[in-house]
């Protein structure tokens, strides 16, 4: 037979398959180089570059049927990142967004064919109270993926820490550089506590349609 109608060979990942198993005991993955240091830098400037720019805005409450802007809520400004027009860094980004999704689809069967991207920063005394990720009128995000874009010098003390909430005990993320936290967005409530230094990620879901 030609070798064109050979199976292609299943290629495990290992990095892959410590997040499906993290995710499937806790509901939550923690990984530290998810992205090159190369990668993070380029994705930090993109940030920055965009943001004195200025194309950032307000971030609203709840989704475009009731976007209401609420700081007592949430004080981060988000620029939400349009696939259609990406920098090199981004390309670099989505390739592995979409690498790491086109494997939980072939092995964990999730559907996932949809997904949205933003930056986020959060500005000097701002936070992002208790919340889970899914709207009331609309429960198609799956996953929630986080990744910290701030600069090497950052301080446990800069505060932002990430708290997931779960049944045993609480845990505490903090958003140093590089770092990217996927969990569960229909089970896991969680919060940003307040920030004393400019904390800047990018952030996005895994939905299904
Ligand atoms: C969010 C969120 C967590 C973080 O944007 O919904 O919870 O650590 N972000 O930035
Ligand atoms: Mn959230």
């Amino acid at each position: 037979m030609s070798k064109l109608f050979e199976a292609i060979p299943f290629v495990e990942n290992v990095l892959y398959e410590k997040i499906i198993s993290d995710i499937s005991t806790q509901k939550y993955s923690i990984i530290d180089d998810f992205f090159t240091d190369a990668e993070v830098l380029a994705l930090r400037e993109s940030l920055l570059l965009k943001y004195e720019e200025d194309t950032f805005k307000k971030s609203a409450i709840g989704n475009k049927v009731n976007e209401v802007v609420k700081k007592a809520v949430r004080g981060d400004i988000i620029l939400w990142i349009d696939e259609r027009f990406i920098n090199a860094a981004e390309q670099l980004f989505f390739n592995k967004i979409n690498d790491l999704k086109d494997y939980l689809n072939r092995t964990c069967f999730l559907g996932i064919n949809q997904k949205e991207f933003h930056y986020a920063i959060y500005p000097k005394d701002t936070f992002y109270k208790r919340h889970l990720d899914t709207f009331q009128n609309d429960d198609r995000r799956k996953l929630s993926f986080v990744c910290y874009l701030n600069s090497e010098d950052w301080k446990p003390e800069n505060g932002g820490e990430l708290v997931l909430y779960l049944d045993k005990e609480d845990k505490v993320i903090y958003p140093f550089p590089g770092k990217v936290v996927i969990f569960e967005s229909q089970i896991i409530e969680h919060e940003v506590k307040p920030v004393n230094t400019p904390r800047m990620s990018i952030t996005g879901w895994l939905k299904t349609r």
